[in-house]
């Protein structure tokens, strides 16, 4: 098994993530401290703020300024993009280049508001119009803004979820994150860590609550997932 974290704003100086290089760094210790072995960068993606050329542009640029700092035991890095939903997308040609590298898997944040039904046939006219596969980022996070029935509506489209670790550490949202993943509308687990301030945890620390509540084995299964997602395979699960 490789501990994999999909969701991470580690790149220096592109959004509201790692500030530079130093702060970069202090992340990338941080996952190896905890024996994250592969971590995808995924910095934020504004349709009405940027063009995918230049967001790529600026991406690789971070990147690549921050690879001869990397060291051994830091875990291997994969460039992704945390892509805001937005009607834009519906007619973007150059959508795919915000997938996860080598995959068709576009990793879509939805608007912290309620998820009326026209975001819903949004992001169901991505899944069936656009040569993208979609993963919904921290979908437990939407239940601060809309109910769980909007949330059932999006998550019910072909598309896969993932959960912030930090919401498995913490009480308040500990219930729906084990609820979403028994049900299987989450397969992944992320950080979503910016700095280290901010509180985000490491996903390994959701081991043990996953595998209390949900089953032996179930972080390694969620671990698993994430083979076949660079692999660009389908994750089939029974919901
Ligand atoms: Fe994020």
């Amino acid at each position: 098994m490789q501990v994999t974290d999909i969701h991470c704003h580690c790149l220096p100086g592109i959004d509201d993530g790692a500030k530079d290089i130093d702060e970069s760094l202090q992340i990338l210790e941080t996952m190896a401290d905890a024996g994250v072995e592969r971590l995808v960068c995924t910095p934020h993606f504004y349709p009405h703020e940027n063009t995918v050329e230049r967001f790529v542009y600026n991406r690789n640029n971070a990147f690549e300024k921050l690879k001869p700092h990397l060291t051994n035991g830091m875990p291997k890095l994969y460039l992704g993009a945390e892509v805001l939903y937005s009607s834009k997308l519906l007619s973007d040609p150059d959508i795919h280049d915000l997938c996860l590298e080598g995959t068709d898997y576009m990793f879509l944040e939805m608007p912290y508001k309620k998820l009326s039904n026209r975001y819903i046939q949004g992001v169901s006219q991505l899944v069936d119009n656009m040569d993208v596969k979609i993963l919904v980022v921290h979908i437990e996070r939407y239940l601060n803004f809309t109910d769980w029935d909007d949330l059932m509506d999006l998550m019910s489209l072909d598309v896969l979820g993932q959960i912030n670790a930090k919401s498995l550490t913490s009480m308040r949202t500990r219930k729906y994150a084990l609820k979403l993943f028994k049900e299987n509308y989450a397969q992944f687990l992320g950080s979503d860590m910016h700095n280290l301030k901010r509180g985000d945890v490491t996903v390994n620390n959701a081991e043990k609550y996953v595998e209390k509540k949900i089953g032996d084995g179930f972080y390694k299964h969620i671990m698993h997932n994430c083979d076949k997602l660079f692999a660009n395979k389908d994750i089939y699960d029974i919901r």
